[in-house]
């Protein structure tokens, strides 16, 4: 890339973007005086895209209209409102329709998952995380653990960095799984890691875990919408995600569940079940024996909450039109600027501990801050650039390819250049 650090080129570059429309179609926050925010947190809430207060306005005419009638005379009728979502989430994740639904939140989809793929034994019963994998996860496997009755000591495995490095490397995992592989009984690894920003390689993590007989599960809370993970030839078990983030979906927002095909069919896997993951010709007769429905959808327990998912699929729509690779593609050249902009700096100040290879990353780029100087964020707040601190030491900075822009990434740069 022939990048250049003068804003010339940032606005040549937003010039020439065939992506730059999109940004006309998200609220971008503002400040007191009517400024507008630069807003780098797409990696923990997405932007609102203007046309979700239509869906959602859609869904609630149709409530005020047909009560109950909904379900079936609605514009989009309620019954199967979830299978309208179901292969564009697909698509953005590089899954078959049958192994991907929407449903409940990353955490309990989390458990669900493992109500079926973590079936410990006396002799295998391992599960490995990252060391810094998200607190709920952890927090979610310990629980798991302590539910069968293994002891936390024993039973979790930390994947961690080698000793001076942040990132992980792949060869340490398939030593730990080399030595104590038949113990182990699940892989469940962070596939974008939130805190560094590295993408781990989920298809070798499957080959890795697969090759001694655990289960492998992927949370993709950082990775959906950002990367295209190609979950069903990456061969891992399940995967797990949330929408609120580069799915700008909204706050709290439902998860997004992927069990791969070859699971599909299994009708002996332990899993929770209600009437939702029911066989949906007989769910309406009530008394049948229960029939569990295939792929991801024999994993839903509820009736889906409408609301919620029309602000998914006002964001999934938006996918749908552009497509993921065109994203991608825009998003490597984006943090690659980005990134050349950091490096030009040239300060001892800062350093960028997200891999320097576009594979290996999404579009987060994880600004280490010397001596964990916290005012340093602090002050990009207060002139408007909004990006967030992880403890302990970590600026975690997100141009989204969908609404930044190559002039908030030099004007951020900008600022934190006169700031240091
Ligand atoms: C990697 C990861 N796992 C789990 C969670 C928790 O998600 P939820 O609150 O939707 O269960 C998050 C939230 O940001 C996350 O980033």
């Amino acid at each position: 890339m022939n990048y250049q650090t003068t804003l010339e080129y940032a606005k040549a570059e937003d010039a020439n973007d065939q992506l730059a429309y999109l940004r006309n179609q998200f609220h971008i926050p503002k400040d007191k005086n009517g400024n507008n925010w630069l807003y780098f947190t797409g990696n923990s809430l997405g932007l609102q895209p203007k046309n979700t207060q239509k869906y959602i306005q859609q869904e609630l005419d149709d409530w005020a209209n047909y009560g109950v009638e909904g379900h079936f005379e609605a514009k989009n009728p309620w019954l199967s409102y979830h299978e309208f979502l179901t292969e564009n989430m697909a698509k953005i994740v590089g899954a078959k329709p049958l192994e991907v639904v929407v449903m409940n939140t990353l955490t309990t989809n989390l458990h669900l998952l493992m109500v079926s793929f973590y079936q410990p034994t006396k002799a295998k019963y391992k599960i490995v995380i990252e060391s810094d994998a998200f607190p709920s996860d952890r927090y979610a496997v310990q629980s798991q653990l302590k539910f069968h009755g293994v002891d936390v000591a024993d039973g979790l495995i930390e994947w961690s960095p080698r000793a001076g490095e942040e990132l992980l490397n792949i060869e340490d995992l398939e030593t730990i799984v080399a030595e104590q592989g038949d113990e182990i009984a699940l892989l469940l690894i962070g596939g974008l890691n939130y805190y560094t920003g590295q993408y781990l390689d989920i298809k070798k993590i499957a080959e890795i875990g697969h090759a001694k007989n655990c289960m492998v599960g992927i949370d993709l809370a950082h990775g959906a919408g950002n990367i295209s993970p190609e979950l069903h030839d990456s061969g891992v078990d399940f995967a797990a995600w949330c929408t609120y983030k580069y799915l700008n979906a909204g706050p709290g927002s439902l998860g997004g569940l992927f069990v791969h095909e070859k699971h599909a069919h299994n009708k002996d896997l332990p899993r929770f079940s209600g009437w939702w993951n029911h066989n949906k010709e007989t769910r309406f007769n009530m008394r049948q024996p229960f029939d569990v429905m295939p792929g991801a959808e024999g994993w839903q327990l509820s009736n889906p909450p409408i609301l919620s998912m029309a602000a998914i699929k006002a964001s999934l729509d938006m996918f749908a039109e552009v497509g993921m690779e065109a994203l991608r593609e825009k998003s490597e050249k984006l943090t690659g600027y980005f990134e050349y902009l950091i490096n030009e700096m040239d300060s001892d100040d800062i350093k960028i501990i997200t891999p320097s290879n576009p594979k290996e990353r999404g579009c987060q780029l994880s600004l280490q801050v010397k001596n964990a100087d916290k005012r340093l964020h602090q002050k990009l707040t207060e002139n408007n650039i909004i990006t967030d601190w992880r403890e302990p030491d970590v600026i975690r900075c997100a141009p989204v390819p969908m609404y930044n822009s190559f002039e908030d990434v030099y004007r951020m740069v900008n600022v934190l250049q006169t700031l240091l």
